[in-house]
C-alpha cells in the first residue's frame, strides 16, 4: 500500500509540474480528489488494511493529499502570474480594426412629440398630464358614452380586472388622451388652451399600422366663439409646421360622440401631393386625427356653460405622422427597443 501511496504522489506530482493551463488542472484536480478519484478510491481499500500497516499509511496518505493539493493550488498560482503578464503586454490595436461609430438621437416618437409640444407651446396652449389607468367615467361617460352605448365599439377597450371597485369605479387603460378632457374643463376657466400627450392602450390585432400600446395629441380649446375654423386653422398650421408649407388640411365629417360636428382631418398626402400614390392608396389625402366641436354634454360635465362656450378638440396620432415624416413603415418598430431607431444613418 505504501508503495501504491508513493507511486500516485510521483505520478500526479509530475502531471501538476508538467501541466500548462488551468483546465488541465483542474481535470488533474478531479481525477485526485473528485468522486471515485485516486483518493476516494484509496480511502475504500483501507478498511481491509491489518491495523499495524494502517497506523503508517493513514498519516502518509493524508500528508501525500495535502502535498498534492499544495501543489495543484501553487501551480495554479504560477499559471495565474504567466496570464497576467501576457495581458500586460496585450496592446488593443483601436488605430488598425473598425470599431462602428455609434452616434445616436432621441427616439423619433420622442423627437416628433418634442417639435410638437413645442408649436403649441407658441401658440398658448399649456401642456397638462392625465392618468394611464383611468376610470370608465372619465375615459367614456364624462364624454358623452354612456354605459352600454354602441359607440364603445369604437374603442377595443382593456379594463383591468379588479378584485374591488374604487369607489365603486371601473378602472381601464385608457384608450385616448380624450380622458384628459375633463381633467381640463374642470381644472381652469376659459379662456382654455391645454394639450395632452402620451400613451394610450387598447386591444388591438397587433399589425404594421395598428399597436396595443400607442400615442395620442390631444388639444381642448375652449373660448368665447370658438369654430370650426378655427380647427381648419389650427390643423392646416400644426401640418404646415411638421411637413412643410405646401401641406393643406381638410375636414371631413366624421363620428366621434363627444363632438358635434365630428370631423376627420386630413393631410394632403406628402407623397404625392394630392396626386394618389401608394401610401395613401389612391386618394391623395392622409387621416391624421380625430377632431369636432366639443359636445355641450362634454362642456357642462366639465362645469362650463355651452351657451356662453363653445370649443374644439382633437386626437391627432404622432405615430402616424412620424412614421410620414422619418420613412417608417412598420409601427411595431417604435416599441421595440431595436437600437437601429436610434442610430444616425
Ligand atoms: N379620442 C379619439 C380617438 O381615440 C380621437 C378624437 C376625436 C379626439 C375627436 C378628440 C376629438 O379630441 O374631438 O379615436
Amino acid at each position: 500500500m505504501e508503495e501504491k501511496l508513493k507511486q500516485i504522489q510521483q505520478d500526479y506530482l509530475n502531471k501538476i509540474n508538467s501541466s500548462k493551463s488551468l483546465k488541465e488542472l483542474d481535470t488533474i484536480f478531479i481525477d485526485l480528489f473528485g468522486k471515485n478519484g485516486e483518493v476516494d478510491l484509496l480511502s475504500h481499500q483501507f478498511k481491509n488494511l491489518p491495523k499495524d500497516e494502517l497506523k503508517t499509511v493513514g498519516p502518509l496518505f493524508n500528508q501525500i493529499k495535502q502535498e498534492l493539493e499544495k501543489a495543484i493550488n501553487d501551480k495554479r498560482l504560477t499559471i495565474n502570474e504567466l496570464i497576467y503578464k501576457a495581458l500586460e503586454n496585450e496592446t488593443l490595436d483601436i488605430k488598425g480594426g473598425k470599431i462602428k461609430d455609434r452616434k445616436g438621437h432621441m427616439h423619433p416618437l420622442t423627437a416628433f412629440e418634442e417639435q410638437t409640444a413645442k408649436i403649441f407651446n407658441k401658440l398658448g396652449f399649456v401642456q397638462i398630464d392625465a392618468p394611464l389607468i383611468d376610470t370608465d367615467h372619465n375615459n367614456f361617460e364624462v364624454l358623452n358614452i354612456p354605459e352600454n352605448h354602441p359607440a364603445r365599439d369604437l374603442w377595443d377597450t382593456l379594463y383591468i380586472d379588479q378584485k374591488s371597485k374604487i369607489k365603486n369605479q371601473k378602472l381601464l387603460l385608457r384608450t385616448h388622451t380624450s380622458n384628459s378632457q375633463i381633467r381640463a374643463l374642470k381644472s381652469s376657466k376659459p379662456p382654455i388652451r391645454l394639450m395632452n400627450i402620451g400613451r394610450c392602450f387598447r386591444y388591438e390585432a397587433v399589425d404594421a399600422r395598428h399597436e396595443h400600446t400607442f400615442e395620442q395629441f390631444e388639444i381642448i380649446y375652449v373660448d368665447k366663439k370658438v369654430s370650426m375654423a378655427n380647427l381648419q386653422y389650427l390643423s392646416e398650421y400644426f401640418l404646415k409646421a411638421i411637413f412643410g408649407e405646401d401641406i393643406k388640411a381638410r375636414l371631413k365629417p366624421k363620428y366621434y360622440p363627444f363632438v358635434e360636428p365630428g370631423v376627420g382631418v386630413d393631410g394632403l398626402c406628402i407623397f404625392c401631393k394630392g396626386k394618389g400614390c401608394k401610401v395613401c392608396g389612391g386618394i391623395g389625402w392622409l387621416e391624421l386625427a380625430g377632431a369636432g366641436m366639443i359636445h355641450p354634454n362634454v362642456l357642462r360635465a366639465g362645469g362650463i356653460d355651452p351657451k356662453e362656450y363653445s370649443g374644439i378638440a382633437w386626437g391627432f396620432g404622432p405615430a402616424r405622422m412620424a412614421m410620414i415624416k422619418y420613412g417608417i413603415e412598420d409601427i411595431r418598430v417604435f416599441n421595440s427597443g431595436d437600437l437601429k431607431l436610434y442610430e444616425n444613418k
